[in-house]
């Protein structure tokens, strides 16, 4: 189910993904419309379109949820277009849909607030949790859920007993105390403040790099997500953003082999307590 969720197809080719319950919309890549005359308000008029379009079809009631990052990550780190989640949001309000925000990658302080969720003002009913809850040291994922969805469920277990959902090493010690020594140092050290004030620098730094690197583009800096885009000569020869190939069209991972031309390359590196902090 989980990998029927992207729209990824690499996740999807040879495991007769994505399953028929998994709908996807339009992604909220602007720089990748279909239309290039569209500007960007306009551009999230057709998201919304596709996706009412999408509930009108299948019915609201059929809907469990909509699931989206706050802003893509392995996509192509792409923000999405100015607006986007307010109207989406409006849409699912109005048909009482419920709203997952994935925030695997961009949780804990990699868009300058604690949460991608603050930073675009998402209000959603679950969100999902990983990498930077451990800022990686160890491994541990969750959710977080929604008081409205959390009644629900405790009213639910009443009438059918413990819900079966679990693993192995569901609530392992290591990883929950891996987890909460990350958190309290993520709020001692000021990192989330300090990713948000970041974000000039980091975007000085991608401008150097391109000027020294001449086959080297940018073209996007959020705070901790940055994706480089590579020109075609020496001295450069800027391709469109159309042109240059998402991560997850390239035929072999873009760090396995020589750049080419067209190439992104993404970074979203985790604001990461240093080690001897432990
Ligand atoms: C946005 C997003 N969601 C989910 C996942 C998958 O997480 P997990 O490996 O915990 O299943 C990833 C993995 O990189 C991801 O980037």
């Amino acid at each position: 189910m989980t990998g029927s969720l992207t729209g990824l197809e690499l996740f999807h080719k040879k495991f007769d993904l994505p399953l028929s319950q998994v709908l996807h919309t339009v992604a909220p890549d602007y720089f990748r419309r279909e239309d290039l005359s569209q500007s960007e308000a306009e551009f999230v008029a057709y998201c919304v379109a596709d996706l009412e379009a999408l509930i009108e079809r299948e019915g609201a009631d059929t809907i469990a949820a909509f699931i989206g990052e706050p802003a893509l990550g392995t996509g192509g780190i792409v923000p999405p277009p100015s607006g986007y989640w307010e109207a989406i949001q409006a849409v699912l309000k109005k048909h009482d849909i419920l709203l997952i925000a994935d925030e695997v990658v961009s949780g804990f302080g990699r868009l300058g607030t604690m949460f991608g969720s603050d930073h675009y003002g998402i209000q959603p009913d679950f969100i999902t949790i990983a990498k930077g809850l451990t800022s990686a040291y160890a491994p541990l994922s969750g959710s977080i859920v929604s008081d409205k969805v959390w009644k629900v469920l405790e009213d639910g277990t009443d009438e059918f007993g413990p819900i079966g959902h679990g693993w192995t090493y569901s609530a392992h010690p290591i990883g929950a105390a891996a987890g909460v020594a990350n958190l309290k140092l993520i709020d001692s050290l000021g990192l989330v403040a300090n990713a948000g004030s970041q974000v000039p620098t980091s975007r000085m730094h991608l401008r150097m790099r391109s000027e020294i690197t001449p086959t080297l583009a940018t073209s996007a800096a959020t705070v901790c997500f940055a994706r480089s885009n590579l020109y075609r000569t020496r001295p450069a020869e800027p391709i469109s953003i159309r042109q240059a190939k998402p991560a997850h069209r390239l035929q072999q991972p873009v760090e396995g082999r020589r750049h080419r031309p067209g190439d992104a390359a993404g970074r979203h590196p985790g604001v990461r307590p240093s080690p001897v902090h432990f």
